[in-house]
């Protein structure tokens, strides 16, 4: 299972709206086959492996599979039915599928057919894998994520003079890891203007570019000449968005001829961000991180609109004099997790 996990992770972030599955069969305790998702549309990790085996398997070979396998017709034929075709006699799996219109149903079918199965094998960590997934399928709504990247004093810039980065190499990483797993990432208009930030994912295996939204109630960020998002080579993945009531026809222009996108959300200040978490499901974008500044991040945990919550927590003082991020932040004992990011700390879990 935890090869699985590996040959799942290939795919990282380039799956959605499906989750990464990984596979692997196993033959007298050896790994003959392995197969992943790649991306939706293609077969699944099941039939890939199968693919891979290239000949129907022992009579006492296993399946191990991240998710349990699909039941029902998709873009492909159910997993189910090539695995009982296969004849495998015993099935490994890591999480349930959460799925409504699958959640179980498959291993009972299996189980029927009199397939032994064995679930919950790092199942935890199975599950954890498709957080934005298992989110998406069982609400229809973006996981909306925030992301900190706080001092231990609670502030979410330096004092003048120690530049812009907080937390370290390894922290610094991750986050362009989290920017590969979620399909979108937003900013606020003030935080595009003051870093100029590129928002892609860059690490050794190259540079991506997730949908780059900018929060732009007012439209602000209109004729800015210079800003990164609005003029490198992904400038058609971004998306300004802001109030329809205070779009002026030149600046939907400017945006226009940058090649940038805009949203014109139907809305005022307080129903914004609810807004425009609608308009993200509405175009199947299943989960958004947003790396937001003090204000923002304090507004959205006002409006209880943060399901996941990252926060890098650097051993240093931040500006005494900027506002801190978490008006609204209420957290459960024992609801977020804590591990160490090179010499920062991170605090994840779900705020809701
Ligand atoms: N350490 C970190 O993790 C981190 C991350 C990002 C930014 N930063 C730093 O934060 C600083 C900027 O801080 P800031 O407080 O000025 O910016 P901010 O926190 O990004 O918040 C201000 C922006 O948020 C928008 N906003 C606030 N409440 C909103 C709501 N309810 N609905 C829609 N939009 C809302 C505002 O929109 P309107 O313009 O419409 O009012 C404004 O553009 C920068 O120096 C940057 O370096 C740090």
């Amino acid at each position: 299972m935890r090869r699985a996990l590996e040959l799942a992770r290939q795919a990282w972030g380039r799956t959605h709206p499906n989750p990464m599955v990984g596979a692997v069969i196993t033959e007298g305790g050896k790994i003959v086959a392995e197969g992943f998702h790649a991306k939706a549309g293609e077969p699944h990790a099941e039939v890939m492996a199968l693919r891979a085996l290239g000949r129907r398997p022992a009579a006492a070979a296993v399946l191990h599979v991240t998710l349990e396998p699909c039941c029902t017709h998709g873009r492909t034929p159910p997993c189910v039915d090539a695995i009982l075709a296969a004849g495998f006699r015993t099935v490994v799996v890591g999480a349930r599928d959460p799925n409504p219109a699958h959640a179980g149903h498959g291993l009972e079918l299996l189980r029927a057919k009199g397939v032994a199965v064995v679930e919950g094998v790092l199942g935890e960590e199975c599950a954890e894998l498709n957080l934005i997934f298992n989110h998406w399928i069982t609400r229809g709504a973006p996981l909306l994520a925030l992301k900190v990247a706080s001092t231990l004093d609670g502030k979410l810039t330096l004092p003048a003079g120690q530049g812009r980065a907080i937390t370290g190499p390894a922290a610094q990483a991750y986050v362009h890891r989290l920017r590969r797993l979620f399909p979108a990432i937003a900013v606020s208009a003030d935080t595009a203007l003051a870093d100029n930030p590129r928002l892609t994912a860059r690490g050794d295996d190259g540079e991506t570019c997730p949908v780059r939204f900018v929060l732009d109630r007012r439209f602000k960020t209109a004729g800015r000449t210079g800003l990164n998002l609005f003029q490198d080579a992904h400038r058609t993945r971004t998306i300004v968005v802001g109030l329809g009531a205070a779009a002026k026809k030149s600046d939907l222009a400017w945006y226009e001829a940058e090649g940038v996108r805009v949203w014109t959300l139907v809305g005022d200040d307080d129903s914004f961000l609810q807004v425009w978490a609608e308009r993200c499901a509405q175009e199947h974008i299943t989960g958004v991180l947003v790396e937001a500044g003090p204000r923002l991040a304090s507004s959205l945990l006002t409006a209880g609109s943060v399901d996941y919550l990252y926060a890098f927590v650097a051993p240093r003082s931040g500006d005494p004099e900027a506002p801190g991020w978490q008006d609204g932040l209420t957290i459960p004992a024992g609801r977020l997790r804590a591990s160490l990011v090179g010499a920062d700390a991170l605090y994840q879990g779900f705020l809701r």
